[in-house]
């Protein structure tokens, strides 16, 4: 290895298919920002070759990388090591190759979500806030343990697959109330946070039908989708008064962690990098 392949530090997303991850750019912005010397790549993996792929990777140099669907589950057997949070979720976005070789794996999804809605609603006070959760996919895994995690008193969780909410919440344990899909807006009146985490109003995707009548207007709305960036969900919210807290923020803070593991630096989420990320898709 020559002296300059030594010193360059190497990241990349792992996916199948990979080509829409708009991780390179938002690694590539802040690796242009400060000024390090490093690489962050695409890396297009089959399911089937996962577990070389990662056990290569310290002998190709990589400090770690990012996984994206669909590895995000199969990682947890492969790696040496994985964090509380990975194992509560369930599931891994984040790698980091040890100096020995271990790779450690974790999942910085919860950390994402909880360092958007804080900064997107600075009023948010989790102990005096029970949450709706629409969804109970890997999306709401993680942001269901950032909620419990944050002290909400309670989440009232809602599924069109009433057993996938029913396993989340054994899995997960603590206080999460089931409502059927069909009676979700009955749930709006007690809660002071919204949050979608299925594709319904993702572009391509049906609208997700939620009539807002039953909510306080004191109540914070927030959606993971972020194509569109204001979905149906949020103008409808914002419409009527309520603080909206929009979902590519969360896709910017979980990758916090993972730079500074990987590079050395804890990079900043600025409006020049939110404005970067979104004009890559
Ligand atoms: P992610 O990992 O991003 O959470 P996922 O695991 O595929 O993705 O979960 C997608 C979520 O959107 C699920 O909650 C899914 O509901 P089901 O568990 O019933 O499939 C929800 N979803 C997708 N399409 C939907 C639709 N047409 N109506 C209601 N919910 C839908």
């Amino acid at each position: 290895m020559n002296r300059r392949a030594s010193e360059t530090k190497k990241a990349g997303v792992m996916g199948w298919p990979v080509d829409h991850s708009r991780s390179p750019a938002l690694h590539g912005f802040w690796l242009k920002t400060y000024g390090i010397d490093g690489s962050y790549e695409r890396l297009p993996v089959k399911p089937e070759d996962l577990a070389k792929a990662l056990r290569d990777l310290p002998a190709k140099g990589f400090a770690g990388v990012n996984l994206t669907v669909p590895h995000k589950e199969a990682a947890l057997a492969v790696v040496d090591e994985v964090s509380p949070e990975g194992r509560r979720i369930g599931a891994v976005n984040t790698i980091f190759v040890k100096p020995d070789g271990r790779l450690v794996a974790t999942n910085t999804d919860a950390y994402g979500f909880m360092a958007n809605l804080k900064h997107g609603a600075p009023s948010f006070r989790p102990p005096l806030c029970p949450a709706l959760v629409l969804g109970a996919g890997g999306a709401s895994r993680a942001i269901c343990v950032a909620l419990q995690d944050a002290g909400v008193p309670q989440i009232t969780l809602t599924n069109r697959s009433i057993e996938r909410a029913e396993a989340l919440a054994r899995d997960l344990g603590g206080k999460i109330t089931i409502t059927p899909w069909k009676k979700r807006t009955n749930a709006l009146k007690d809660v002071g946070l919204v949050v979608n985490t299925t594709t319904l109003g993702m572009k391509g995707q049906p609208p997700l039908e939620l009539a807002l009548d039953n909510l306080s207007t004191t109540a914070i709305v927030t959606d993971i989708v972020y194509v569109p960036l204001e979905t149906p969900l949020l103008a409808a919210a914002r419409a009527r008064g309520n603080i909206v807290v929009d979902g590519i923020g969360m896709l910017l803070y979980q990758a916090q962690p993972g730079f500074e593991g990987w590079f050395g630096t804890w990079p900043d989420v600025t409006s020049a990098l939110r404005d970067h990320v979104l004009a890559a898709g």
